[in-house]
C-alpha cells in the first residue's frame, strides 16, 4: 500500500522527499499505521490509516468519514489539500476491500476462527481427610479464544460463594489458562463438579470430584495393599521358575 505525505499544502512522496524537506533534522521517525476494525466479520469494516511523524500523528484517513482528518490545527491545510484529490480519497476508501477484507479472508482461519479445546482437571489444594476445610482447584488449560465460563456445582447445585478465580493467564503461544478454586469441607458422598463452556466445545465439559468416605478410601488402600504382596509373590515365582529351568540358583550363577 502506498502512502503519500503532504507538507505545506503540497503533495510529496514519502521517504526521499520527506527527508529532503526535513533535512535540517538528522534523525526522525516516520510511521504509517493502517488499522482495520472488524465489528461483525466482514460486514462492518472500518479503516484508520494514520501517518505519524516523530510519534505525533500528522494526518489520518477514516473510512467511516471518507476523508483525511488533521489531528492538529497546524495540519488542517494538509488535510484540505488531500481531500481535494478525489482519486486519492477513492484509493484510500478502496483499501477497506483490497486491504482489510482481503487480509481478513487470508488470516481468519488461523486467527478469528481459531479454536483450541481446553483440558480440565480437578485437584485438591492439600491432602486433607474429609470434614476438613480445603480448596478444590479446577484447572482449565491450553484453550483459545479467551472467552470461557467456569462454574462449580456441589451435588448438582451451583456454588457461587466461596469461588475464587485467578486472572486469565496468557501462555504466549496463542493459548490461555485459568484456575477456578472452590472452598469446600467435603462430606462422604459429596460430588463436586467443574462445569465449563467454551466456543471450541459443542457441549459443555463437566469434570467430577468425589469425596470418598474413609471406608471407601480404606477399600482402595487395601486394594493396593493386596496388589503389592501379589507382585512380590509373582516376582518370587518367576525367580523359582528360571532357577528350575537352568538348574542353578541365581546366587550360584553369580559365583
Ligand atoms: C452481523 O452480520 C450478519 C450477516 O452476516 C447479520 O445477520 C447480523 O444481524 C449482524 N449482526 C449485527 C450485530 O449487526
Amino acid at each position: 500500500c502506498t502512502c503519500r505525505i503532504f507538507e505545506n499544502g503540497s503533495c510529496i512522496q514519502p521517504f526521499a522527499e520527506l527527508s529532503l524537506t526535513l533535512n535540517s533534522f538528522k534523525d526522525f521517525m516516520y510511521q504509517f499505521k493502517g488499522t482495520c476494525y472488524f465489528t461483525n466479520g466482514t460486514q462492518r469494516v472500518r479503516l484508520m490509516a494514520r501517518q505519524i511523524y516523530n510519534k505525533e500523528e500528522i494526518l489520518s484517513f477514516d473510512s467511516d468519514v471518507g476523508v483525511f482528518v488533521a489531528v492538529t490545527k497546524l495540519r488542517q491545510s494538509s488535510a484540505k489539500s488531500c481531500n481535494a484529490q478525489k482519486d486519492l480519497l477513492a484509493e484510500y476508501q478502496a483499501h477497506v476491500d483490497t486491504l482489510c477484507r482481503h487480509n481478513y479472508y487470508q488470516t481468519a482461519f488461523f486467527t478469528v476462527q481459531l479454536r483450541v479445546e481446553p483440558m480440565v482437571t480437578i485437584s485438591p489444594a492439600r491432602t486433607e481427610p474429609l470434614n476438613h476445610h480445603n480448596l478444590l482447584i479446577c484447572s482449565v488449560t491450553n484453550f483459545y479464544p479467551q472467552q470461557v465460563k467456569v462454574r462449580w456445582f456441589w451435588n448438582k447445585e451451583e456454588e457461587t460463594s466461596g469461588v475464587v478465580s485467578t486472572p486469565l493467564i496468557q501462555n504466549g503461544d496463542w493459548t490461555y489458562k485459568i484456575l477456578v478454586m472452590l472452598e469446600v469441607t467435603p462430606q462422604p458422598g459429596d460430588v463436586y463438579t467443574c462445569h465449563l463452556e467454551h466456543p471450541s466445545l459443542q457441549s459443555p465439559i463437566t469434570v467430577e470430584w468425589w469425596a470418598l468416605s474413609e471406608s471407601a478410601q480404606n477399600k482402595m488402600l487395601s486394594g493396593i495393599g493386596s496388589f503389592v504382596p501379589g507382585l512380590i509373590f509373582l516376582g518370587l515365582g518367576l525367580v523359582v521358575h528360571f532357577w528350575n529351568k537352568k538348574g542353578k540358583s541365581p546366587v550360584e550363577e553369580m559365583l
